[in-house]
């Protein structure tokens, strides 16, 4: 079927705003609501219960989904997660896991290196677990699992509602494992699926702070650099913000994680180098506060995407400021992405960058 858009003047913003449906579309399949139980028990006692470790591996945005999961893998599950993107991990001859799985992001399931990376595992006798969006891709044929996401057809080159699709799948997944690992209580379960089901009402939520969003983005128009921070689970989503400004708007930006500023970064600070905080608040949210008071104190401008005990907290330590949802340590990951998204394609249109076919990019990357 044709594919339009609408009332939208981009594919990605169109995308960008179908992730309430999109996530539901994702989420349900793994959902029993009637119980309030999670709904890949199978795949996870095949791939988790006697698991050593996981490797994922991908490109691009679904390798910062995967890298994401490693934070809800390690810290729910209790399974050692390693990640890496495809292209390294095909060609290092990598020591695959002894009895666990070896999973594949992938939205259009046609990616070469991370095709050649599953076919590296299958060949040493690793079994794939798939996650993608394209249910009769390479990938999903070859895996011996797959669990797709249903994000429907993304035609923007640079990735939104995959992206946050593959997130919900594997959040689903890393709860999964936790259960069959004996990490999750029945009330936990309860709560995750709570949390989970809240999903699409808090993206829509998040939406709201695209006029807000807009007027930032016309701040950033000049910029050379701008550099993206965030610590924990919220570390591939400062790298993943960094990509979307650079894939769209081609103003070079960084994501580090905030601890390692000091380590290098921290030199490019000058005065009104916009710098970009993700940070809701939680256990590690001083750690982030102290490392923003850092680089204001060198002139930086920053802008905290935070939620309300967030924004709280940091007080006057932010040039400008855009609230998140309320959420929790699995949701907020994922509402996270939707800011930056925003921010991404606003300062492309302001830009006048041809958003939906950014220059030298393919959506689909076949050959090596
Ligand atoms: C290309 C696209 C990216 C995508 C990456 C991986 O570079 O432009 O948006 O993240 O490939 O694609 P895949 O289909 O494997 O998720």
């Amino acid at each position: 079927a044709l594919i339009e858009r609408g009332e939208y003047d981009h594919f990605m913003l169109k995308e960008i705003h179908e992730q309430p449906e999109s996530l539901a579309r994702s989420i349900l399949p793994y959902i029993d609501q009637a119980a309030q139980t999670l709904n890949l028990d199978d795949v996870a006692h095949k791939m988790f219960t006697k698991a050593d470790r996981a490797v994922a591996i991908a490109c691009g945005t679904a390798y910062y989904a995967a890298h994401t999961a490693k934070y809800w893998f390690e810290q729910k599950a209790r399974l050692a997660f390693e990640t890496d993107i495809a292209s390294e991990f095909r060609y290092r001859e990598p020591v695959l896991p002894q009895t666990g799985p070896a999973m594949f992001v992938s939205q259009s399931g046609e990616t070469a290196d991370t095709l050649a990376a599953l076919r590296y595992c299958r060949q040493n006798g690793t079994q794939a677990v798939a996650v993608v969006n394209v249910p009769e891709s390479s990938i999903a044929r070859e895996a011996e699992a797959i669990v797709p996401t249903h994000a429907g057809p993304e035609i923007g080159v640079a990735s939104t509602k995959a992206f946050t699709a593959q997130l919900s799948v594997l959040a689903v997944l890393a709860l999964s494992a936790a259960k069959v690992r004996g990490h999750l209580l029945p009330g936990d379960e309860a709560n995750a699926v709570k949390t989970l089901l809240a999903l699409p009402r808090k993206i829509t939520e998040a939406l709201k702070s695209q006029d807000q969003i807009r007027e930032i983005a016309q701040t950033l128009t000049q910029s050379k650099d701008v550099l993206f921070l965030g610590r924990g689970r919220y570390y591939p989503l400062a790298m993943e913000g960094a990509l979307k400004l650079k894939e769209v708007s081609y103003i070079h930006a960084e994501g580090y994680a905030a601890g390692e500023l000091k380590h290098g970064p921290i030199a490019l600070i000058e005065k009104d180098l916009p710098v970009v905080v993700v940070a809701p608040k939680d256990e590690l949210f001083e750690k982030t506060i102290s490392n923003v008071e850092e680089i204001r104190a060198r002139g930086a401008r920053v802008i905290l995407i935070s939620d309300e005990a967030g924004i709280q907290m940091a007080g006057n330590r932010a040039d400008h400021i855009i609230l998140m949802p309320e959420g929790d340590d699995i949701s907020l990951p994922i509402l996270a992405a939707i800011p930056l998204q925003l921010l991404a394609y606003h300062v492309a249109v302001a830009k006048g960058t041809d958003v939906d076919q950014p220059r030298n990019l393919a959506k689909s990357v076949t050959v090596e």
